[in-house]
């Protein structure tokens, strides 16, 4: 029998959790859920699935597999991957006239101008653009998108070069301030992904950043938004910026301190196979992480915009986490923390994101991480 525990909505949250349990050699948790970006940080308590796997990792996105080795040991397997799109009301840009923006400005633009009109036209509750600005993990995937897609880079570079400081980042961060309290709820400052889907599926945003999972939701039966939803790739920095998602995803591993773990690694084996992948799918439009099943009919009946994921997954971006190693998250939480007190007034981009590189450079004793 498998019994399963609930979890913060905050991978921050998660994460401390986790690290608590895994520090204390806890055998109350045979499996965990791992984020994509934990690799470095969790591996030490982990199993090495290679020896238990039959080749099974061969299936999945060989990057993924790559994140998932540490030290030469396979220390997770996928059970979904993720990139971040642009949710939009199909119908009321239609009503409007508008079409789905190609940079930060027209969202700006659009957003601002439906927000107005359905306002006027007695909804006053209606916001432009939803997102995630609570300082946890997920502002730092919001934020890295601003950034890479106005050419800034990604906070660290591959070699372990500190970039955020650079007047790209500064213009990305500094054009999301306003946002708050004109096209975005003040509330934002607070929200995760969960509280945006809210939002958005009440039928109260014209626009949301949000993962895959939102899309499944939104077309439920109950959905007041159903069939008015579609998605693009999110806005590029401007006419010379690119389109930039994060990466993400999820991933099951067993613990060192488990007491079953012949069960467990049986488990994620299952978890993470084509059976469960499918059906997490067509069901949760999760996106799977055996390549096989991006051709499969349900699969892509399912979700229209899966076609479009091939291109946005290509060129999503990766945090920082390879690099950075054990101190991903240290790294992580300087960078949100540093884009939210921009976004909460309590200092301008220039200012935060210069004492960003002062920290990250004590870190990383120069760069070597
Ligand atoms: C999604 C992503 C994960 C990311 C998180 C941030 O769950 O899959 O990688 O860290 O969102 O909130």
């Amino acid at each position: 029998m498998v019994e399963t525990i609930s979890t913060p909505n905050s991978p921050t949250e998660q994460l401390a959790l986790y690290q608590q349990m895994l520090a204390a050699k806890s055998p109350d948790i045979d499996v965990y859920q791992i984020d994509v970006v934990w690799a470095g940080i969790l591996a030490p308590h982990l199993v090495d699935l290679k020896a238990h796997s039959k080749g099974a990792e061969n299936n999945h996105f060989p990057s993924i597999i790559t994140n998932n080795t540490v030290d030469g040991k396979l220390i997770a397997l996928p059970w979904f991957t993720d990139a971040s799109l642009l949710y939009y009301r199909k119908d009321l840009l239609e009503k409007y006239g508008e079409k789905p923006p190609q940079t930060w400005a027209q969202l700006t633009a659009t957003a601002q101008k439906i927000q107005d009109a359905e306002r006027k036209a007695g909804n006053d509750k209606f916001w432009g653009y939803i997102w995630q600005g609570r300082a946890y993990e997920g502002l730092t995937c919001n934020a890295l998108e601003w950034v890479a897609s106005h050419n800034g880079g990604a906070v660290v570079e591959a070699d372990g070069k500190i970039t955020i400081n650079n007047p790209q980042a500064v213009k990305a961060i500094a054009q999301a301030k306003p946002w708050v309290s004109t096209i975005t709820p003040p509330g934002v400052l607070n929200y995760t992904e969960e509280e945006s889907r809210g939002v958005f599926q009440a039928g109260n945003a014209l626009f949301m950043r949000n993962w895959p999972y939102a899309w499944g939701l939104s077309q439920s039966a109950d959905s007041p938004v159903k069939a008015k939803v579609g998605t693009a790739p999110l806005p590029k920095g401007g006419e010379d910026g690119r389109h930039a998602a994060t990466l993400g995803g999820w991933q099951m591993s067993v613990s060192k301190y488990s007491a079953n773990q012949d069960a467990a690694i049986a488990l994620v084996l299952y978890l993470t196979g084509p059976e469960v992948q499918k059906q997490r799918a067509v069901e949760l439009s999760q996106l799977p992480t055996l390549v096989k099943l991006y051709d499969d009919p349900d699969v892509v009946k399912a979700n229209p915009f899966f076609a479009e994921m091939k291109d946005i997954l290509a060129s999503a971006v990766a945090r920082p986490a390879t690099v950075t190693g054990s101190k991903y998250n240290q790294v992580s939480s300087e960078f949100f923390n540093a884009v939210y007190a921009v976004l909460s007034g309590g200092k301008t981009a220039e200012q935060s994101l210069a004492d960003l590189e002062a920290s990250l450079k004590r870190m990383s004793r120069g760069g070597k991480w």
